[in-house]
């Protein structure tokens, strides 16, 4: 006899995450591997980070402050808003599923942008609801199409601002229009997942639309520019209204202590953000250049990470490099997305493209 699996599984895979180095190790017998899947920080992570884990360790047989209080009051200060404004997340990933537990009923609908970050598929799924998935027009968001989409149904809208995996943005000015032609019921999530790296004069400043909007939710994580990815944290800005709801279903310690004391000794060093964004700027006029030297389509990206269709499938590619110690991330087509790495590493990329195109 069958076991009572809820219908709403129907139609979810579970997530692929870029191959993971000690799996090409293995199975290739390869020792020298880089991986530019999953949009890691690959200069590593800021020097304080080090010394604060050594000083958590005596930390470790205790629960963690369930409030994050140390790291909640660093980023009211740092953004200007109320501590109770701040929900965490073991990565933003995690907050993703608890906003669409918190506002989704089964038959709901909630639409975002196709190709983009697939946890919102998910998540919207997992809840019962209906994923309505608009196509990308010229690879970032088509709001017109999105809001043409809105129904009396329509609970969420999901705007991944810079888009993963495209790396484009809507500009400060559209999502300007978007909101305000948006029933105020709805709830619209911007993740900033790659923030760090988009600033610039169309990025949106989103935090001051807080107070004017208190239908929106903006995501970020220490899993980027900060390199802090395997300690899982991320965190979500909104009213403290969403906030407590958000809490009522947030586990208990869900984020754990080493990650609390590593992303507020992150926040103490932005030089070492700033100098991967600088870096990660360099790296990617280089791969534009070897690009176009390989006469490659590709979309100028406002992220650490870029979207480049070849000649090859996706997936042809995708083991053709790998076979050569690179790991990328095959999508739809022939089109893939590969993380900008250090130049030694973008350089060993472009050779195997070289190679292997
Ligand atoms: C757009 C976007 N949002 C959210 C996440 C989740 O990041 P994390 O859970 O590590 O904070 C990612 C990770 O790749 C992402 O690309």
């Amino acid at each position: 006899m069958s076991l009572p699996y809820r219908d709403a599984l129907e139609g979810i895979s579970p997530y692929v995450p870029g191959k993971p180095i000690s799996d090409v190790q293995r199975e290739l017998g390869l020792i020298e591997v880089i991986k530019l899947a999953s949009n890691e920080n690959p200069f590593g992570c800021s020097g304080n980070v080090e010394k604060v884990l050594k000083d958590a360790l005596s930390d470790i047989p205790l629960y963690p402050d369930g409030n994050a209080t140390v790291l909640r009051e660093k980023l009211a200060e740092k953004f200007g808003l109320k501590p109770e404004q701040f929900v965490f997340g073991a990565g933003s990933n995690e907050i993703i599923t608890f906003i669409a537990q918190i506002f989704l009923n089964p038959g709901d609908e909630s639409i975002y942008a196709d190709p983009s970050f697939t946890w919102y598929y998910t998540a919207v799924k997992m809840s019962g609801a209906k994923p309505v998935a608009i196509p990308l027009k010229d690879y970032t968001h088509d709001l017109d199409a999105m809001k043409n989409a809105i129904s009396d149904k329509t609970k969420i809208i999901w705007i991944c601002n810079p888009n993963n995996p495209t790396g484009t943005i809507i500009t400060a000015q559209q999502l300007n229009d978007f909101l305000s032609s948006v029933p105020k019921n709805i709830v619209i999530v911007l993740d900033e997942a790659y923030y760090e790296y988009a600033t610039g004069e169309n990025y949106p400043e989103t935090v001051p639309l807080l107070e004017k909007y208190p239908n929106l939710i903006i995501l970020r994580t220490f899993s980027k520019a900060y390199g802090l990815a395997s300690l899982r944290v991320g965190y979500g800005m909104a009213s403290s209204e969403i906030v407590s709801y958000l809490n009522r279903i947030r586990p208990p310690f869900n984020v754990n202590t080493l990650a609390q004391m590593a992303a507020v000794a992150a926040l103490d060093d932005q030089d070492f953000v700033n100098n991967t964004v600088n870096e990660t700027k360099k790296g990617l006029n280089f791969l534009y250049s070897a690009f176009d030297r390989l006469n490659l389509r590709y979309v100028k990206s406002y992220t650490n990470f870029v979207w480049v269709e070849t000649r090859l499938a996706s997936t042809e590619l995708f083991n053709k490099l790998l076979h050569k110690g690179v790991i990328i991330r095959p999508f739809m087509g022939n089109w893939v997305r590969i993380t900008v790495g250090t130049q030694e590493q973008n350089n060993r990329l472009i050779t195997a493209l070289e190679e292997v195109l």
